[in-house]
């Protein structure tokens, strides 16, 4: 009885303290952000011809060029959206377009979290967690030690990508680096990945953007586009983050 009593307390004291609070919302907009990234041939646009939810929703495209070796970025930023000891949930709606190109299979980066340590001398912007298509399989990670000393724990084959059709993503994590921190991901509503007990950020405290988009980041890093698509398209919609799963979860809000 006294459990009883005593949980019911604990149910109503989370209930108070998980009001939902959004720190920020976009329905698909270019406007609204901090800013906007869209680097080489890459665009970022709003539409309203394919949308999730709303009239509105932004089209992020790639373009390959065999005679250009910087990155391919077409990402909106958001600004401090976690720092270090925070807890929070992280979500957005995308679609790939209908012919998607999935094989042979290459990392295309679709969000990730960022933050400049230019004035560190080990890196200057250095990605934490990201999500990412590899052929048809969702991937994420997290970043752990020190900027100087990275390690990755790679999170592969968390749910199976289609294209042509919306897809729904929420990230909830506790930005730890004791070691006690956690990690989770939701697929379409189902939950893909449950981490808990680890380090999920490096030992730094400063903020971290969050940024969605279409970064083709293996036409870099592998210093050639595999297969014959090299026009991308990736829509993206419901964008947000906040205290409860149904802040950040699209379908909700
Ligand atoms: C977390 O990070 C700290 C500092 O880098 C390290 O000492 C510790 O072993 C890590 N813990 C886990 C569970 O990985």
């Amino acid at each position: 009885m006294l459990h009883k009593i005593s949980s019911i307390a604990l149910l109503l004291a989370l209930g108070i303290s998980t009001q939902a609070t959004q720190i920020f919302s976009n329905t698909g907009t270019t406007s609204g952000w901090d800013a906007t990234n869209a680097e080489h041939s890459g665009t970022v646009q709003q539409v309203t011809n394919v949308v999730y939810k709303g009239t509105t929703a932004l089209k992020m495209t790639q373009v390959y060029d065999p005679s250009y070796t910087g990155r391919y970025h077409s990402e909106v930023v958001k600004n401090s959206v976690y720092k270090r000891g925070d807890t929070g949930f992280y979500g957005f709606a995308f679609r790939l377009q209908e012919n998607w190109q999935f094989s042979p299979a290459q990392g295309y980066n679709i969000a990730q979290f960022i933050a400049d340590f230019g004035d560190t001398g080990c890196d200057d912007w250095m990605p934490s967690s990201m999500v990412w298509l590899q052929g048809n399989q969702l991937y994420s990670r997290v970043k752990q030690g020190s900027i100087c000393a990275q390690r990755i724990q790679t999170f592969p084959n968390l749910a199976t990508v289609s294209a042509g059709v919306w897809h729904r993503i929420v990230i909830q994590a506790s930005w730890k680096t004791d070691g006690t921190g956690y990690y989770k991901m939701w697929f379409d509503g189902t939950k893909v990945l449950e981490e808990y007990n680890i380090n999920t950020t490096i030992e730094d405290d400063r903020a971290f953007q969050f940024r969605v988009g279409l970064y083709a980041n293996s036409w870099h890093d592998d210093g050639t586009m595999k297969g014959t698509q090299g026009t991308r398209s990736v829509w993206y919609d419901q964008i947000a983050a906040g205290s409860t799963f149904a802040d950040a979860d699209p379908a909700q809000w």
